[in-house]
This record gives C-alpha cells, structure tokens and sequence, in this order.
C-alpha cells in the first residue's frame, strides 16, 4: 500500500492520538519553531493554509496573533473532528498534500509545511510540491520545517513493526529553490528535542525551519539572443 494511503487510513489517527495531550497542553505553542520564525521575519499572513495540521492548533495561535484566516490540511480525521471542536473558526481539510481539493484562486499567501514532507510517499513527493506551489499566491512565503541530515536517507517508521513505512529526511527547501521559482530567504536551525534556536548542533538533534518566497520570472536572467538563433 502507499504511504500516503497508510496515513490516509490509519496512522495519521495514530499519530494525532500519540501526541493529542501534548498538541492540546496549555502553552503548547510557547515555543513553537515555526511561529518563532513568523516573528524573526516580521510577517504578517492574511491567508494560511497549514499542510499535515494535525488538530488546528498552530493555525489557530497565529489566527488570534494575525487576525488571518486559516485552512488546514490534514489527513486524519481524529485530528480534524478534535479540530472542529476546539477551533471552530479554522477551516478543515481531510486530505494529503499530493491532491489538496481546494480550488485556487483564491490563493494563499503563507503555505506552511512543519514535519510532513518526510512521510510522504516517494511518488508523491513532486505531486506534493506542485499542489503547494498551486495554493501558494505570486510572491507568497512557504515555512517548511524538518529534519537537516547532511545527505538523503531513509529510517525504518517503527510504529508499525512492518518493513514498509519510512522517514525520508532530506533538504526539502532544495526541492523549491532548484526549481529557479523559490528563493531561500531564511534558514533557522532549532534542537529537535528542547526547541532551542541554537546554530552549534549537529543532525540528528538539527532541525531546519526555511522560509522560501515564490518568485517569477525575475529569477532569470535576460540573455540577448544572438541574430541568427531561432528563439528556442
Ligand atoms: C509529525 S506530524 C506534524 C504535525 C504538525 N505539522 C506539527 O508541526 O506539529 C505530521 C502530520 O502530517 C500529517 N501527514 C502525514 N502524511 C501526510 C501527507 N501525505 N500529506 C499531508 N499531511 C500528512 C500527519 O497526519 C500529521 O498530522
């Protein structure tokens, strides 16, 4: 089965009833990389979709802090119904990021991606980048959080006790920036496990939270086309 129908159908729910008590404990979101980052670059979003959102609950806290409106995404539909209950004004999505049934436009102009990427399914991985890209508005920002190894590798998803489900971690910033319409407009390094914002720490405790802006054409520089060339 593919990933992206495992957690569709079940381990989604698991995840969210692992970590329920702790997404929903008083000043969960204190310390909270991605809305640290939000701050450290004086954004201000008008419009958030949040992919893998789990129950709301960071949409939420930056809702009351922005006054925004936010969207999640989020397959699992334990987390949703928790969602709907706690945060009403949040808009719910049950979906993966590959084929996000939102219609655009309207766009949207903050993409938030925290911890997600490495459990997507490998076939779905580019269909997932090109779903963010669709949602996102021209100059839009994406927040992506995730792990930073030095180099692509796989580890063994363990709660299944089956040699079928993987971690992929890898610089998924490099997957927008290589395509020349994303720029890399901030890299902030925190400790996976206190949440510290600290640059003296190596993988596996180093997580990366990146800030990348869609750009346009402007990425590419105009060349003169010498007389006799066809234009192709
Ligand atoms: C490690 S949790 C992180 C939750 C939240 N983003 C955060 O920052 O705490 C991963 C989340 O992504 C969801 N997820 C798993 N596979 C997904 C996919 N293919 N597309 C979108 N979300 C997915 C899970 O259900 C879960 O809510």
């Amino acid at each position: 089965m593919m990933q992206d129908d495992i957690f569709h159908e079940s381990e989604a729910d698991n995840w969210f009833l692992r970590n329920v008590d702790y997404l929903n404990a008083e000043g969960s979101t204190a310390d909270d990389p991605v809305l640290r980052v939000l701050d450290c670059c004086g954004m201000h979003p008008a419009n958030v979709a949040e992919i893998g959102a789990c129950n709301g609950f960071r949409l939420a806290a930056l809702m009351k802090r922005y006054g925004c409106c936010g969207t999640a995404i989020e397959p699992s539909a334990m987390a949703i119904a928790d969602g709907r209950k706690r945060y009403p004004d949040v808009t719910f999505v049950r979906s993966t990021a590959a084929a996000i049934p939102l219609e655009t436009p309207p766009f949207y102009d903050l993409v938030i991606v925290n911890f997600v990427f490495h459990w997507v399914d490998r076939s779905m991985l580019l269909r997932s980048v090109a779903e963010i890209d669709r949602l996102l508005a021209p100059d839009g920002h994406i927040i992506l959080g995730d792990f930073a190894p030095a180099y692509p590798q796989r580890v063994e998803y363990h709660h299944r006790g089956e040699r079928d489900t993987w971690t992929y971690k890898q610089d998924y910033a490099a997957v927008f920036s290589a395509s020349n319409l994303y720029s890399l407009e901030a890299v902030l390094p925190f400790t996976h496990d206190s949440r510290e914002l600290r640059t003296d720490i190596a993988f596996p405790d180093r997580i990366q939270v990146n800030v990348l802006r869609k750009r346009g054409q402007e990425r590419y520089v105009p060349a003169s086309r010498p007389p006799d060339a066809s234009g192709s």
